[in-house]
Formats: structure tokens, sequence, C-alpha cells
């Protein structure tokens, strides 16, 4: 196993990325509405470098230098900046999330928030944590009596109508609904039990890896839209998130 206290201290040294100003507006469009910063490929590199420093042998995975490469053996999972729309209007809402495959299981999950210093992690087994305390999902089983955040998958604005309509249905069922615009940080509040549940689209591995195995940690469940668990053989899929009572609610709402 790896040491998990070392590897928080390295994710913790991301920081100062986040406040070099001249690096957030140093901006390269990868699609439609989608960037990457200089802040993105310095955290990225950083991590890579530091990860291998101490760990040779494991492989890496990143967002920002991915070439279609499946997940395999031992490897590091790593989104730099989970919400750089967010990074690039100053909105102080981006994560750094970092997660450890191990023969197709998620291991380790980790995801910072370096504006509020948020760290949340979870081991196998070992349950799941936010700077050292733990955490669970939320005891809510009515979906009446729930706060459900959701994403707009930003980048594919050919699912926006169906998107918006199951959004809109989920609304008028649940308290209210919620976007961030970070998926790690979407994922570890499900875990946390400020919202009941979280659903979105055509989300990248690197999206959602850390938050897989916090959520399972913290008694919440994981699926795709039709309700199968989360392979790490694909590396993009419909996520659905939840404390455990609501999935199979709202994936019925999402399937109508
Ligand atoms: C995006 C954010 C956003 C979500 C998108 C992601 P990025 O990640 O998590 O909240 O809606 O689906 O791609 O591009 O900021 O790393
Ligand atoms: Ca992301
Ligand atoms: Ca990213």
């Amino acid at each position: 196993m790896v040491e998990t206290e070392k590897i928080i201290e390295v994710v913790k040294r991301t920081k100062p990325f986040f406040r070099d100003r001249e690096a957030v507006g140093n901006i390269r469009v990868k699609g439609l509405a989608d960037y990457a910063t200089q802040v993105d490929d310095g955290v990225q590199k950083f991590l890579a470098e530091e990860l291998k420093k101490m760990y040779p042998d494991i492989g890496f995975l990143g967002e920002e230098s991915y070439a279609g490469e499946q997940v395999s053996g031992r490897m590091w999972i790593v989104d730099p900046v989970d919400g750089t729309t967010n990074l690039i209007h100053h909105y102080r809402q981006s994560v750094v999330s970092v997660a450890l495959a191990s023969e197709g299981e998620i291991v380790l999950g980790i995801i910072y928030h370096p504006y509020t210093e948020e760290l949340y992690c979870a081991e196998a087994g070992k349950g799941a944590y936010k700077n050292g305390v733990p955490i669970h999902v939320s005891p809510v089983k009515e979906l009446s009596h729930s706060l459900i955040a959701v994403g707009t998958s930003p980048y594919y604005h050919e699912y926006a109508a169906d998107n918006f309509a199951v959004f809109q249905k989920i609304f008028l069922q649940c308290e209210d609904i919620r976007r961030s615009g970070s998926a790690a940080f979407d994922l570890a509040h499900v875990a946390e039990g400020s919202t009941e549940a979280y659903f979105e689209r055509n989300l990248k591995i690197w999206d959602y890896a850390a938050g897989l195995l916090l959520i399972r940690e913290a008694g919440g469940d994981v699926t795709d839209y039709e309700g199968n668990p989360i392979r790490l053989t694909s590396t993009i899929n419909n996520i659905v998130a939840d404390n455990g009572h609501l999935g199979e609610e709202i994936r019925a709402i999402i399937n109508e």
C-alpha cells in the first residue's frame, strides 16, 4: 500500500498554483466551452512528478495528458483542476481529485478544495473522512426532503434538452437543486451528506474516480443511469451518486 498521509501532503502543496492569477489567465481551448489553464497543466505536472518520485512503479492517467489509455494495474487517476470554468471566472469552487486504482478497483481517493482547505479522503475498507473527521451520507429517504445536485454536461450541448427536462422533473419533486461546476466536489458533498444525490451524463473517469470511493466509504452508492456498478474499464460514464436511499427513484425519473 501507499502512505496516505504523505500523498495528502503532496496534494495540499497544489494550493499556491490556484493563487497564480497570471497562470489562471493563460488559457488554451480544448473544445466547446472546454478550457485548460496553465494552472491545470502546472498542477498535473507537479503531481505526476511528485508521485513518480515516491512510487516509480505506479502508472499515471491525468486529464491534461490523456491519450486514450485504459486503467490497468496500479495507476493514479488525476483531475488536476475539476472546475476549470469556475477557476477562469474566479468563482473559487474548484478541486484537485486524485485516486489510486489497483487491479480494477479504486483503493484511495483524495479530493482537495484549495480555497477552503477542505480535504476529503477515503481508503478502501477504512471509511471516509474530511480533514480527518469521519463523514457519512445523509439519512434522508424522501426525495421531497432532499437537495439534489445536477451536472449540466457543459461540453455536450446535444444533451441539453434531455438534461434540462430531467432537472425540471427532479426540481419539482425535491426541495431544490444545485449546480457547483465541479463534479468531484458534487460527489464529496453527497459523501458528507450535504446533498442527498448528484447525477451527470458523460463524466470522465478523472471526474469521479476519487469521489466514487469516497461515497462508497461514506455509506452511499454510485451507479450508471441504468443502475449498474461503475467499472474502471469504461473511461466515460453517466453517473448517479446517492445516499443509498434515493438512487432508484432518481434513475427512474431520468429514464422515464
Ligand atoms: C467538469 C466539471 C463540471 C462538470 C463537467 C466536468 P473540468 O470538469 O466537473 O462540473 O459538469 O462534466 O467535465 O472540465 O472542470 O475538469
Ligand atoms: Ca473534471
Ligand atoms: Ca479538469
